[in-house]
């Protein structure tokens, strides 16, 4: 043991500069595609071999030089989707395809042909308001809708494959190098990386050679799109002309730097664009390294149309291209035609699954440092958040609490009785998550690492045996969770009798799962180590740790023997991992600006499927100043996932350590998260159910206002509550968009009012972040704080109700245990509707399915902007008795309040204003 201690790593070893990653002049598919593409070689569909089939419609395409065809197949998907595949007719092999991503249920429409010009194919879909007209020379596709082509594809010509060969050392003969599509000259080799590319001290030899794969898109009338996580970069997507393009590949970097297109630690390789009265999105679904460039031609240009000085202004198409190149697998875009921006949601959860339902602890607040060194340490800091009356759910161990980084172990002399530590936790109703990484320590006394070795479980190096490589162990394997054997296997481990000292209160952090490998290239995984199927680790790196959560989450629900919710955080993630919990930004600074750039990162996941994402709180690396870890939490509090965390050479900074003045900041604004818990919960319930993000860029809810197309410095929490962080040193004033020419803002706290459509100055102290709500809706909130959660689950609700020029507001409520699959199963939930209108707020049922019977009251209700005190208030019950309610009415704020209600959350009733 001693020496293996040894073999251990520090966290210097993880500080990594920016050189150790490529940037596109150093990816040899970049090159190969940028270099060929300039040379013009075009495809041809060859229409007459149209296959009609039931469900999709194939054909050939055919670039002159290859001569070898390609097959493309056009289908309809349910809900106004288009899918194209395009693969080598006959591989030498087979190529990668993206296996456990879309979500098994997937139904095809019959695509009908109509009749087109010579040359060209018609399928429409449905209806028939949704074509695709197929170009056979030069080989295009346009996107039609209600006549209006709204998108096309290779209409630039980039539509490139390279097709696979036997290795140059194996053709026989001279007539195979010349049926070879790319040059593979001596002299080229080493620019082209054929098969081999070398990078710093690395060499990845392909045994497969050159196989990517590139294909354009032109979006006709867009200039504003959304997406391709991750990247420490704006919202909106920007155009990468004169910059390199945006990379998505799974890479451990420590301290990232913002405004940058490099790659992090997980991609979703999926974009959206919008544009008045139309979004789209782009599913790319491919998990090799992928490469997408942006180039946005703008809306309007000023033209001379008469001689002389008077230039008329004329409207010039705007347009938007999009390339997308992959180093290798296959072809296979999804289309999602919209229209708005909520279809197109529901259309991209339909293909990759909705928002895992969380259980409602880990909407608490979750305290997190690398490490909390001891049982004593955790029972001090569980002990401080009662002290200072802070609340919170979560406590949460690093990798210090194993024995040497053997994950799924306790170091004994510091957590010697992890049970009696977890027994404390649960008579505060609080968990407890613990940190389980990817590798194992090569250490044949470790039972998960003979285990995995006895049964072959860990990924291999090109030689065939187990790769090894170096991670906080030190030397270790790193489990193939492509394998279904190895992932139910590892789930198994996951089993109150396996996992010694875990309880039912214990929840999982994946960590490292790009996979990090500390002397690798790029910080990752060789490219040519082999995976189950024997697919090298090219054709997947983008999934790996995608794998490893849907793993996880499944031990923990086995555990429970399917009943239990689990909470599962990952680092790196793909598209679909939101079925599996949550995910964070990664190894974020103490600065103001990693606090700015958490907004549109974390807006970029939510409108990718992934609503429970959240920022280290305080910034993992470096120590927050008093006044910017009040400011992130107070941000933090209005973020989907909430958790206080930093690295282990950081000052200690629980909310309590920065005097007085800033605990009680703290302590506000983590009270005003569990103020708002029920709205919280009823939003990820909407996210689960209808796919709606949680957190939303202000163009989502309002598609029609060109000036909310680019604000990223404020949010909407669902559709009530717009946010606007405070990320600047000592401000006073801070310049809210509050936007809707029809809408009305409530200041949450003053109450004060604003008409949209405008930007209003808002004076801030360190009290609080601006946050409004909108005219037209009902928010359910907590009226009393518990010590977590579990202590607020008897607690009373108010209604904070915020009219709209009309004098209307309508909102949502859903309730369940919590915890359990119940909701699922036997339909036991609540799920409410509140509507106000001509001066009566009632409470009724918005899902008949459900049914789970609740004894907490409303006990206070709050109607923002009711212009005319009332006589009278009385409360009505469904068997028809009234009551009278004591109110008070504030004119000058137009402000009503009923603070001794006893209504029952779950019954049918209304108050009535006269
Ligand atoms: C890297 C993670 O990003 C960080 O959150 C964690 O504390 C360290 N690994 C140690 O496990």
């Amino acid at each position: 043991m001693e020496s293996a201690e040894k073999e251990e790593i520090s966290v210097e070893d993880e500080a990594v500069d920016k050189n150790v990653f490529k940037d596109c002049s150093k990816i040899a598919f970049y090159r190969r595609q940028k270099q060929l593409l300039s040379k013009k070689s075009t495809y041809r569909a060859l229409l007459d071999s149209v296959t009609p089939g039931e469900d999709s419609a194939r054909f050939q395409i055919i670039n002159e030089p290859a001569k070898v065809p390609l097959l493309a197949e056009v289908c309809g998907i349910e809900g106004n989707i288009f899918r194209l595949k395009i693969n080598e007719e006959i591989p030498l092999k087979p190529r990668y395809e993206v296996p456990d991503v879309l979500t098994s249920k997937l139904t095809t429409v019959r695509l009908t042909s109509c009749p087109g010009d010579t040359g060209s194919l018609v399928l429409a879909s449905g209806k028939g308001d949704l074509k695709c007209h197929i170009t056979a020379n030069p080989f295009k596709v346009d996107l039609v809708s209600e006549e209006e082509v709204v998108m096309s594809i290779n209409s630039l010509g980039q539509l490139y494959f390279e097709q696979l060969q036997i290795p140059p050392k194996q053709r026989a003969t001279k007539k195979n190098e010349e049926d070879a599509s790319i040059d593979t000259t001596q002299e080229n080799q080493e620019e082209l990386g054929l098969w081999e590319e070398k990078f710093e001290n690395f060499v990845d030899v392909k045994v497969n050679g050159p196989a990517s794969i590139g294909l354009d898109f032109s979006l006709h009338g867009f200039e504003h799109l959304y997406g391709i996580p991750q990247h420490a970069e704006s919202h909106q997507l920007k155009n990468t002309s004169d910059s390199d393009a945006y990379r998505l590949y799974n890479l451990d970097v420590y301290g990232y730097k913002i405004h940058d297109k490099m790659g992090i630690y997980g991609s979703v390789p999926y974009l959206l664009a919008h544009k008045l009265g139309r979004t789209l999105g782009i599913f790319w679904l491919n998990a090799s390294e992928t490469l997408v460039e942006i180039k946005t031609e703008p809306a309007v240009k000023y033209t001379l149309t008469q001689t002389g000085p008077v230039a008329a202004k004329q409207k010039v198409g705007s347009r938007t291209d999009v390339h997308w190149m992959s180093e290798s697998g296959i072809i296979d875009v999804f289309l999602l035609t919209g229209p708005t921006p909520s279809d197109v949601f529901k259309q991209y959860s339909y293909l990759t699954g909705t928002q895992a339902m969380p259980p409602l602890f880990s909407l608490g607040y979750h305290q997190c440092r690398w490490n909390y060194e001891d049982e004593q340490d955790v029972k001090a800091v569980d002990a401080g958040f009662d002290e200072h009356d802070i609340p919170y759910d979560v406590m949460w161990l690093d990798i210090e609490h194993t024995e040497g980084k053997r994950y799924f172990t306790w170091d004994k002399k510091r957590f010697p009785n992890p049970k009696r530590m977890q027994d404390l936790l649960r008579s505060k109703k609080r968990k407890l998550v613990v940190i389980s990484d990817p590798h194992v320590k090569v250490d044949p006394n470790y039972s998960v690492y003979a285990k995995a070795k006895e049964q072959g479980f860990f990924v291999r190096n090109h030689e065939g045996g187990d790769f090894e490589g170096v991670c906080w162990p030190g030397l270790s394997s790193y489990l193939d969770f492509t394998n279904p054997k190895v992932r139910k296997w590892y789930s198994s481990l996951f089993a109150f009798s396996v996992y010694q000292g875990s309880t039912d209160i214990l929840h999982i952090w994946n960590d490292m799962n790009e996979p990090s490998v500390f002397k690798g290239p790029e910080q990752t995984m060789q490219k040519n180590a082999i995976h189950h199927g024997n697919w090298e680790h090219r054709e997947l790196h983008n999934i790996y740790g995608f794998y490893q959560q849907m793993a996880t989450t499944e031990g923990l629900i086995q555990r429970s023997k399917g009943k239990e919710r689990p909470f599962v955080l990952t680092r790196s993630f793909f598209a679909g991992s939101q079925k599996y919990g949550a995910v964070w930004t990664g190894d974020n600074t103490a600065e103001w600006s990693h606090l700015k750039i958490s907004i549109p990162m974390l807006l970029t996941l939510s409108v990718t499927g992934i609503s429970f994402c959240g920022a280290d709180v305080g910034g993992f690396i470096g120590d927050p100043e008093a006044e910017l870890l009040v400011r992130w939490y107070q941000a933090g509090a209005y973020q989907p996932f909430f958790r206080g965390h930093a690295t282990m050479n950081t000052k200690r900074r629980e909310p309590w350590l920065f005097g007085e003045e800033h605990t009680r900041l703290i302590r506000e604004a983590i009270r005003e998260r569990y103020t708002l818990l029920p709205y919280w919960y009823s939003l990820f319930y909407s996210a689960h159910v209808a796919s709606q993000p949680v957190m939303r860029p202000l163009w989502v809810e309002f598609p029609n206002e060109l000036e909310t197309f680019s604000v990223e410095d404020e949010y909407m929490l669902g559709g009530a509550l717009l946010v606007h962080p405070v990320t600047e040193p000592k401000a006073t004033v801070v310049d809210v968009f509050l936007p809707g020419s029809s809408e009305i803002w409530y200041d949450s706290k003053t109450f004060a009012h604003w008409k949209g459509a405008c930007t209003v100055k808002i004076p801030v102290t360190l009290d609080a972040i601006p946050v409004f709500q909108r005219g037209g809706s009902v928010v359910p909130i907590k009226t009393t704080i518990g010590r977590s959660t579990g202590f607020m689950t008897n607690s009373p609700y108010g209604l904070r109700v915020a009219l709209s020029t009309k004098g209307s507001a309508m909102g949502e409520f859903y309730l369940d245990d919590g915890h359990s699959f119940q909701y699922l199963h036997q339909k036991q939930f609540l799920h409410r509707k509140f509507s106000f209108s001509s001066g009566v707020l009632t409470n009724s049922c918005a899902d008949e399915r459900g049914h789970y019977p609740s004894k907490c009251v409303v006990e206070q209700i709050l109607v923002l902007g009711l212009k005319k005190q009332p006589s009278s208030v009385t409360a009505h019950s469904a068997d028809g008795s009234a009551q009278p309610v004591a109110f008070t009415y504030h004119a000058t704020t137009s402000t009503l309040k009923l603070e001794t209600l006893s209504l029952n959350i779950g019954a049918d009733w209304k108050v009535r204003v006269q």
